[in-house]
């Protein structure tokens, strides 16, 4: 099998495609149930040029709905677009613009005097609700309707996780910039071969190589043990892997689910981190990180949780800075060249097979050009 082709990576004309394809009707991790404690409180989630707003209602329900007005299309929510911060909205969300005022429900509830138009339908202007779900303390959205239910891949796949609600946040949420397409980064978390190779001059390591398992349809999981030393060690990947001997005799691990299309879900003993790869412009994409933990106060954990979190920021580094060199390597490739993946890349394989059944073939096989030549492609009947 082989990888997918350098065009994909390149080509400003697929954004569109892979937008209405693949992000528009996926689940997208919005926030944790714990950063909408409150009635009137609310998030702004944006991606692939969509903004959605989702907020705890009065009877401490969940609503979402695109971030978008009904009167000239100003965006109704600021804050920021992939940390997620909650804010309070006190129940009603009011444009910024000319004041158009929407309740929790979407609906048109009040227009500043003055305003008048003909033939007004209030109810033909409520805001467009999204799809929003709930597993486990986790809060998603799709911005169209999803092939399956979230409990349905989730369960599939995570069964026997516990549950997550009572989780908090452990970090403020962090968003990276990254210059490399959002589908690069995405294989980036599912290729294993690089972990020996590239890692260890570049940063610690704390498990071993994920262990994919086949199948599964919209989500794949993987197990790691804790890793053994290895070179690139540091003070808090030694320390990190000791904390963990000490709290359990039998080797530590960590589960991870991947949920297509960009979401990396990883629950370590000390805590669930949450990996979202964010679609930009073409050649640019947003590492979105996030991470929730059971309370315990007590001072391993808290040792435990620092030096895991130390080590991954030094990860994030270097996986942005190897993602760079490959981006930049692609647009010296010929469009249609696509290296192999190898048969034990369970995860690369499963991401290439997903891709090429959603996304429109290439229309031509022009070569590149100087490693600059962009191909326009055919949209699939129905993308
Ligand atoms: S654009 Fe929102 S009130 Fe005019």
């Amino acid at each position: 099998m082989r990888g997918l082709p350098a065009s994909w990576y390149l080509d400003p004309d697929r954004a569109p495609f892979e937008d209405s394809a693949i992000f528009a009707p996926s689940w997208q991790f919005v926030c944790h149930v714990s950063d909408l404690p409150a009635s009137g409180t609310a998030v702004r989630f944006d991606c692939g040029g969509r903004s959605a707003v989702v907020l705890r209602t009065k009877a401490g329900g969940l609503q979402g709905f695109r971030n978008v007005c009904r009167h000239r299309g100003a965006r109704l929510v600021e804050g920021d677009a992939h940390t997620g911060l909650a804010f309070c909205i006190d129940g009603r969300l009011r444009c910024p613009y000319h004041g158009w005022t929407y309740d929790e429900a979407g609906a048109l509830v009040s227009i500043p005097a003055g305003q008048h138009f003909d033939e007004f339908d209030a109810d033909a202007h409520a805001l467009h609700p999204l799809h929003v779900a709930q597993w486990r303390g986790l809060v998603f959205a799709a911005f169209q309707a999803p092939l399956q239910a979230v409990e349905q891949v989730l369960d599939a796949a995570a069964g026997t996780w516990p549950d997550l609600t009572s989780m908090r946040r452990v970090i403020e949420p962090r968003a990276t910039p990254c210059a490399a397409d959002w589908k690069l980064a995405c294989e980036h978390t599912l290729d294993t071969a690089h972990v020996d190779i590239a890692r260890p001059a570049l940063k610690p390591r704390l498990f071993a190589p994920l262990v994919f398992e086949p199948g599964g349809g919209d989500v794949l999981r993987a197990t790691a043990e804790v890793a053994t030393g290895a070179l690139g060690d540091t003070w808090s990947s030694r320390m990190y892997r000791q904390l963990l001997r000490d709290r359990q005799p039998t080797p530590a691990r960590a589960d991870y689910v991947y949920l297509w299309p960009n979401l990396l879900l990883q629950l370590a003993p000390d805590g669930l981190s949450i990996l979202q790869v964010l679609p930009g412009a073409t050649g640019h994409s947003t590492l979105r990180e996030l991470r929730y933990a059971a309370p315990d106060a007590s001072r391993a954990m808290r040792l435990l949780r620092y030096t895991h979190q130390r080590v991954r920021r030094q990860a994030f580094a270097a996986d942005a800075r190897t993602l760079v060199r490959v981006q930049q390597g692609m647009a010296m490739l010929g469009a249609d060249e696509a290296g192999p993946i190898a048969t034990g890349e369970v995860g690369l394989r499963w991401f290439a097979e997903h891709c090429r059944a959603r996304l429109p073939a290439p229309a031509s096989s022009t070569p590149a050009i100087g490693g600059r030549k962009r191909r326009r492609t055919t949209p699939a009947a129905g993308a």
